[in-house]
């Protein structure tokens, strides 16, 4: 019994960090929807007349809503899903010329999405650091 939970007491305390670090792989990191944004969605963005689309133009709840109902382009000149944006296959078409989009590329689609909308609240008009775009 003594043997058993040390051994128990050595493999939580083994296994926490490892722990940890998963999780903090998983969790929504705005500096990588930062680089995200600014080398990928904004590489585009820029294309077009120039106008680059910032997290300030609308407060925390209205991204919220942008992003749940997956809006994006609605003139009909990109694609309508923003998530499609996000995701591996778009990545995948545009890795010759993009190394953001290269560097990312294994990233699953939901933690990308984490990170590119912890980017757009964390700098909402009416967040804490609001932030106009580069
Ligand atoms: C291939 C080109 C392209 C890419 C890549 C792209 N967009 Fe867009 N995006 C557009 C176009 C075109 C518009 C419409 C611009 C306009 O209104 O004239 C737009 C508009 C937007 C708007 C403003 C819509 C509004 O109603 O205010 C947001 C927000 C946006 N994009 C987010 C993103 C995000 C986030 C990504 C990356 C994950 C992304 N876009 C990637 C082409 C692109």
């Amino acid at each position: 019994m003594k043997t058993l939970l040390k051994f128990t007491a050595i493999t939580l305390a083994a296994m926490l960090p490892l722990m940890d670090s998963a999780q903090a792989a998983n969790e929504a990191n705005w500096k990588i929807g930062r680089v995200y944004n600014r080398l990928v969605c904004n590489a585009c963005h820029r294309l077009d007349d120039g106008k680059v689309v910032s997290p300030y133009e609308r407060n925390k709840a209205d991204w919220q809503v942008y992003f749940a109902a997956d809006s994006h382009d609605t003139t009909g000149k990109a694609n309508p899903s923003a998530k499609y944006y996000m995701g591996t296959d778009y990545r995948e078409s545009i890795k010759a010329t993009n190394k953001a989009a290269a560097k990312f590329l294994k990233m699953p689609n939901a933690i990308m999405e984490g990170h590119v909308i912890e980017f757009y609240l964390r700098g909402a008009k009416d967040s804490d650091t609001p932030a106009r775009c580069q």
